[in-house]
């Protein structure tokens, strides 16, 4: 690491997120300002500042903050680094959570950078994470070469959809939903609903932050202008429950057709997300619809009578996990087949580091801690094994990849399978 003499000693501040009638606390109005600053947006509104320093205090986030002891004349006081956690339940199996420290908001300024300072945050935070019992961390990365020096793998990933409207569009199986557009206010109290049910259901699905659904039905400008193009449906099942919520802000008309992008789609089954499709398909005046946050399994392009008018594309790692508690992450999670093995974790941090007999019966996975001397099947590091962690196809891939040590034969492909369950990992929560 490079040193800066003139600037190399730096206070550390945790403190909980605040807002009280007269408004947010002078700490976190800073944290605020250094965070716009490190995304290279502008400050945001008083009003805006309001509403997400209430947001990240309803969710009980820890704001972490670094700045130098000593600054130049004129340098701007807001700190140099920031970083937030709080915690949300991830569904590790179907109907199963485990508490999650998520990690938000990390920014270095940019006269500040490779000075150690992501690195000191990170493991305060980690820290934090462990003595609140948390079993796994998880966060969202702009780059991918950052975090796995932390112990983070990528776990989930989402493609882009595209479906090409100007087509006929025509389902091969009948609706069993019917479509209405909604006011603001109701899209905004099923989507709670129909998100946890979603939630429940979907391994890899992290619960949403307090800024949901306000966040969603208004998109936000960083400065905290509110989106007022979006638009809202809603899926009604013949009993008149609703199944499915759709935000969609369509490009408007200017003369030429148009697009529409779905901003959230959250449905509880296939049949209620596909009545939305069918309406979004029938919109006039657009040739494209877009979704950005669909599985990597998307269901439209099997659903359609031309599987032509429809393009799976750009796909991107979501959320990016890391085990803290490898016995408690690995009981918690369900299993598919069943096998036996030995393997050993690589965890520069320390927390996953060790090695652990996991046995599965009847799909009800048993981990112990097991002496270091034990022979193991298999070695793997910390990142590996947060990717693996939540199933999915993708394990044989790992297993190939050359990630893993064998010391038995076919281990590696193993526990991959013993890993590996027939839905792809996903959610619909962005954090
Ligand atoms: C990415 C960022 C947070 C790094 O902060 P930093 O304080 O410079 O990082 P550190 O000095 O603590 O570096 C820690 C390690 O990460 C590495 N690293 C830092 N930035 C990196 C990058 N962009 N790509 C790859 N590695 C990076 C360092 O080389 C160092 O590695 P080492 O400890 O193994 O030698 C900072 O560059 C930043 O704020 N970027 C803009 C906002 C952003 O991208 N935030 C992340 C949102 S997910």
């Amino acid at each position: 690491m490079v040193s800066h003499p003139e600037q190399s000693a730096y206070r550390f501040d945790a403190f909980p997120a605040r807002r009280d009638e007269e408004g947010v606390d002078p700490r976190s109005d800073a944290w605020l300002d250094a965070v716009n600053l490190g995304f290279l947006v502008p400050p945001a509104s008083p009003q805006h500042r309001r509403r997400l320093a209430g947001w990240l205090a309803a969710d009980g986030a820890v704001l972490d903050a670094a700045s130098p002891e000593s600054s130049r004349p004129g340098a701007l006081q807001a700190p140099v680094a920031t970083f937030a956690d709080y915690g949300k339940p991830l569904t590790v199996a179907v109907g199963r959570e485990l508490e999650t420290h998520l990690v938000v908001y990390v920014t270095v300024r940019p006269t500040h950078r490779r000075r150690g300072l992501l690195r000191r945050l990170m493991e305060r935070s980690l820290d934090r994470a462990v003595e609140a019992g948390r079993p796994l961390a998880a966060l969202t990365a702009s780059e991918g070469a950052i975090y796995g020096r932390f112990g983070f793998g990528p776990a989930t990933s989402t493609v882009t959809v595209v479906l090409d409207s100007s087509k006929p569009f025509a389902l091969a199986a009948p609706l069993v939903h019917s479509v209405e557009l909604v006011s603001e206010e109701f899209a905004a109290q099923h989507s709670v609903r129909v998100f946890e049910r979603f939630h429940r259901s979907r391994v890899g699905s992290v619960g949403r932050p307090s800024s949901y659904p306000e966040q969603t039905l208004h998109p936000f400008s960083p400065t905290g202008d509110a989106d007022t193009a979006v638009r809202y449906a809603a899926a009604f099942a013949a009993d008149g429950s609703v199944d499915a919520v759709l935000c969609y802000r369509p490009s408007g008309w200017t003369g030429e057709p148009g697009s529409i992008e779905v901003v959230d789609l959250v449905a509880v089954d296939t049949a209620s997300e596909l009545a939305l499709w069918d309406f979004l398909a029938g919109v006039d005046m657009v040739d494209t619809v877009t979704w950005r946050h669909a599985p990597v399994d998307p269901v439209l392009p099997w659903a359609v009578t031309d599987p032509d008018s429809v393009r799976v594309e750009r796909r991107r790692n979501a959320v990016w996990l890391r085990v803290l508690d490898v016995v408690e992450a690995f009981s918690a999670r369900g299993y598919e087949r069943d096998d036996e093995l030995l393997f050993s974790v690589g965890d520069p941090q320390g927390y996953a580091a060790g090695a652990y007999r996991l046995v599965v019966r009847e799909g009800v996975g048993e981990v112990e801690r097991v002496a270091g001397d034990v022979p193991v099947d298999l070695e793997l590091d910390a990142p590996t094994l947060a990717s693996l962690y939540l199933g999915g196809t993708e394990g044989r891939a790992v297993a190939r990849s050359g990630r893993m040590r064998e010391h038995t034969p076919g281990a590696a492909e193993r526990f991959a399978r013993l890993l590996r369950t027939e839905s792809a990992p996903y959610g619909v929560t962005e954090f």
